[in-house]
């Protein structure tokens, strides 16, 4: 029988509550599709790094990358400063695992009702690829007279030809699979350097791939376009930070933080890749059981989708689109997971299989 390893991080707040759902649905789709998924939990996250002080420990890291794939709820918690976990457990895994690629689709399903009026399910179908490892996340820096009034921080932004190009390359491919479109979105009128760097390779790749057309959308602007005319895009090719930020919009106009979800790929297949919802650890709403733990469904689909289960990929998406569709206007937010989750589960064993 086919197996995979998945190494499981359910970490703080919300995230093992939308997890443990993504898992349930995962192993409905593994009975009925025929293959075996071996879990491993990583006790990562707030509680650990409050008892040992490390958020990832290198000896944990290395047990990571021998497996198949990760999935990730969230981490994060106000007992710990900023970034300690952010970085210091899911920037450092991209990194690590040269996940490259973040793939973060902005699809509205059928019957779900966006916030945003002008959206419906045929103009809003995208997939926004944001570089996953470098920019302004890749964290040097220094202080300058520290705790002074002239204190100036300093953070350097990197961008190297060969991430750039192999996100912009992954864009084209995908591009060319669907409506044949790609966008940059940068701020080049004023990031020069690095914003000429994007164009350069867009322009160079470009000519390989003849079938796809590509423009150009600054930063600012794609937070306007992407609320009054999703259509417009097919596959958005953008910087760490700016696709951080224009990926909860995309959220939002797909039906909410509840329903986004993510892929952390390593497009060499050479360590892992990791499978999150877009959203965080709602640390203010965790343990009220109304998580929607449709994002991390969705990001599962991902995950199987990756590990090469194309039908129970498919028909994981399938099975949450159908009960989202049941949600109308409330499908992105706050649920009862529990039976949200229930519900899911016994659609993926007895829904017809998607073909496309
Ligand atoms: P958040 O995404 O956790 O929450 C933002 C808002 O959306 C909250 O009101 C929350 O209740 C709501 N929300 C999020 N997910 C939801 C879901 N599945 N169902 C219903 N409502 C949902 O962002 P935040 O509050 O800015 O951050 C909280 C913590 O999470 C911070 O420590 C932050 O650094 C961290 N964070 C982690 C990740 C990650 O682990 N991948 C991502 C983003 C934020
Ligand atoms: C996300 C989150 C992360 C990011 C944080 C938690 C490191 O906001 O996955 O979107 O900034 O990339
Ligand atoms: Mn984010």
């Amino acid at each position: 029988m086919r197996t995979h390893n998945l190494a499981v991080i359910g970490g703080d707040g919300i995230g093992p509550e939308v997890t443990a759902c993504a898992l349930t649905a995962m192993k409905v789709a593994a009975d009925r599709f025929g293959f075996e998924l071996r879990t491993t939990d990583f006790d990562l996250g707030s509680e650990a790094y409050l008892r040992t002080g490390e958020a990832l420990p290198a000896v944990v890291a290395e047990q990571l990358r021998a497996f198949d794939a990760i999935v990730l709820g969230a981490v994060g918690d106000p007992r710990v400063d900023p970034g300690v976990l952010e970085r210091g457990l899911i920037v450092a895994l991209r990194t690590l695992f040269h996940q490259s690629v973040n793939i973060r689709p902005v699809r509205l399903y059928p019957g779900v009702v966006s916030p945003v009026t002008a959206v419906t399910a045929d103009n809003c179908d995208l997939v926004i690829l944001r570089e996953n490892t470098e920019g302004i996340y890749t964290g040097g820096g220094v202080m300058v007279k520290d705790g002074t009034p002239d204190a100036i921080a300093i953070q350097h932004s990197i961008t190297t030809v060969p991430a750039t190009s192999e996100i912009v390359e992954f864009g084209f491919r995908m591009a060319s699979a669907r409506r044949k479109r790609l966008t940059l979105c940068h701020k080049k009128n004023v990031l020069l350097y690095t914003g000429r760097l994007w164009q350069e390779i867009v322009d160079q790749i470009a000519e390989r791939y003849p079938d796809v057309e590509h423009d150009y959308v600054h930063a600012d602007a794609m937070c306007q376009h992407l609320i009054l005319d999703p259509g417009r895009f097919d596959v958005v090719v953008t910087p760490n930070l700016f696709g951080d930020i224009i990926s909860d919009l995309g959220a939002v106009v797909q039906g909410g933080l509840g329903v986004a979800a993510s892929a952390n790929f390593n497009v060499f297949g050479s360590a892992p890749s990791m499978y999150e919802p877009v959203h965080g650890s709602a640390p203010d709403i965790a343990g009220t059981g109304r998580a929607n733990p449709t994002a991390a469904v969705l990001s599962a689909a991902l995950c199987l989708a990756g590990l090469g289960e194309r039908e129970a990929a498919l028909t994981l998406e399938a099975a949450a689109a159908s009960v989202l569709a049941e949600g109308g206007d409330k499908a992105g937010q706050q649920v009862d997971t529990a039976e949200v989750s229930a519900r899911i589960a016994a659609r993926v064993a007895e829904i017809d299989v998607p073909t496309a």
